[in-house]
This record gives C-alpha cells, sequence and structure tokens, in this order.
C-alpha cells in the first residue's frame, strides 16, 4: 500500500484560453488533512472536480488508492470513497436527522420494509459517538432545518465517515458560519482525522486551515505555489509566506 491515497501527476484542465489547472502536482497521504488555499480563481474548486469526477483532465494522470483512475464519473468517485461535503444540498431540510443520515442508504429488514427503528437507534449512537452531539433538544427525529449551518456541515461529514468515506473534501466549509458554528466544524474535521481518514480542506481563512491541517498546500493561478507542513511552520511565518505569495506571485 502506497503512503498517498491520491495522487495528481502534471494534470492540466482548460476552459477555452483559461488553464484553470496547470501541470498539478497534488497528493493526499492516508490520514491526512490537507488544506487548500488560493485566491478567488485559483484553481481550487476545478482541482476538487477533476477528483470527484465532475470534470474529465485535459492531460496528466490520477491515482487513488494506488489505482489509476481513468474518465472517473461522479459515481464512480462516490464508490471508490470521495465524498464532497457541500454547505447547501447537502441535507434534506424537511426530513429528520435518521432520514438524512441514511438518505439513498436506507437499512431494510427481511422483508425489504425500511427498518425505522434499527435506523433511529443507529442515529442516536452516531450523534453520541461520533457527532458529539449531546444535547437533549437534538433526537434522530430533529428536522434538520433546525439545525445550525456547522451542525448540518457535521451530520454530512458523519454520513460520511458512517458510509466508509475515504476522502473527504470541504469546499469554504465556513462560509457564512458564526464563530462557535466554526469551531464546531473543525472538531468534525478533526474527527475525520481521529477515525483514520483523509480530508481536503478548502478555505479563504489562513487560521481555519492551519488549525487543522497536517499540510498546507498553496495554488496561485492554477499551479502549486507553495506547500508546508504545519508543524514545520508558525502562524506567523505561514502569513508571511501568504503576504509574499500574493505580492509577488512566488515564495522565493
Ligand atoms: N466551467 C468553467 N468554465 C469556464 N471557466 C471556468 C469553469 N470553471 C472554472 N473556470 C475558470 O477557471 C479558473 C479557476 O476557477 P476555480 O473555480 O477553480 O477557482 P477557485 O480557486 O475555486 O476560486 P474561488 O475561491 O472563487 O472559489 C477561473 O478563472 C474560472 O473562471
Ligand atoms: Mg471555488
Amino acid at each position: 500500500m502506497g503512503e498517498n491515497l491520491l495522487e495528481m501527476n502534471d494534470v492540466n484542465k482548460s476552459f477555452g484560453d483559461v488553464a484553470a489547472v496547470h501541470n498539478i502536482n497534488f497528493r493526499v497521504g492516508r490520514n491526512e488533512i490537507v488544506g487548500l488555499l488560493g485566491d478567488n480563481g485559483a484553481g481550487k474548486s476545478t482541482l476538487i472536480k477533476l477528483i470527484t469526477g465532475y470534470h474529465q483532465p485535459d492531460t496528466g494522470e490520477i491515482f487513488f488508492d494506488d489505482q489509476r483512475i481513468d474518465h472517473l464519473t461522479v459515481a464512480q468517485a462516490r464508490a471508490l470513497g470521495i465524498e464532497t461535503v457541500y454547505q447547501e444540498r447537502a441535507l434534506a431540510e424537511q426530513q429528520p436527522l435518521w432520514r438524512n443520515i441514511f438518505m439513498g442508504r436506507e437499512l431494510t429488514n427481511r422483508y425489504g420494509l425500511m427498518d425505522v427503528k434499527r435506523m433511529k437507534q443507529e442515529t442516536d449512537r452516531l450523534m453520541l459517538e461520533s457527532m458529539g452531539f449531546t444535547s437533549t433538544a437534538v433526537t434522530a427525529d430533529s428536522v434538520i432545518k433546525t439545525f445550525s449551518g456547522g451542525e448540518k456541515q457535521g451530520v454530512a461529514i458523519t454520513r460520511a465517515l458512517h458510509f466508509k468515506a475515504e476522502l473527504i473534501i470541504l469546499d469554504e466549509p465556513t462560509m457564512g458560519l458564526s464563530l462557535s458554528e466554526t469551531r464546531k466544524l473543525m472538531d468534525f474535521v478533526a474527527d475525520i482525522k481521529r477515525q483514520g481518514k483523509s480530508c481536503i480542506f478548502i478555505d479563504h481563512n489562513i487560521f481555519h486551515v492551519y488549525s487543522v491541517a497536517d499540510r498546507v498546500v498553496v495554488l496561485d493561478r492554477g499551479t502549486v505555489s507553495g506547500e508546508f507542513y504545519t508543524k514545520d511552520i508558525t502562524l506567523d511565518q505561514l502569513m508571511e509566506k501568504m503576504y509574499r505569495v500574493a505580492e509577488t506571485g512566488s515564495l522565493d
């Protein structure tokens, strides 16, 4: 088993004249949290869409779990254990928590009917053990629209982990979240690490990325302009480097 869960070698993706992703070499280790930083238009979302099968690369190779993946589709990416958690879209607002956890993967009994009791029990267990929801106000029957933005993403992350996602991708998950919700979301990301899985965490906010990531990758105009292990660099040093990239477009 190779040390990388995901590996992208010299990957290119253009839209007309725009090289959204240009000769990218990018990897995610097993049980690694990678923070992806970069300005608007740097190519972050395009990179993610290449990993999730939404776009196909023009050239280059992508390996996942030591297998070369060509012509990946969204469904195949999901089957491989690549899950993207979106702020919106992710959950059915009018439905209770337990339905959201098992949406599309309902547990059935031996007659092929939905096993509501077991799904609710499993939801209660997940809430306590994995989501850390201790509030008695939240139960398996709570309707999702009453949850905060951070809690909703926590539900989506928990669901992904429960269904054996290997790589969880969060594209700007803290956007529009309050301070306390952001902190909660960070705890959920830490859960991904604790459960032995990997994560790509995209955020404009360097503080968020630094606090959860093992490694930070900086994108600039479609290429990787810098890469740091958070254990090797202080937040001040990272900020200093980011300013330099912003001013000169390079780290040197
Ligand atoms: N489907 C598309 N068609 C045409 N151009 C695109 C498409 N998707 C992205 N681009 C262009 O590719 C470049 C990279 O865009 P991308 O969305 O990957 O950036 P980003 O880093 O996610 O930015 P943001 O921080 O604003 O989300 C931009 O110049 C963008 O306009
Ligand atoms: Mg984006």
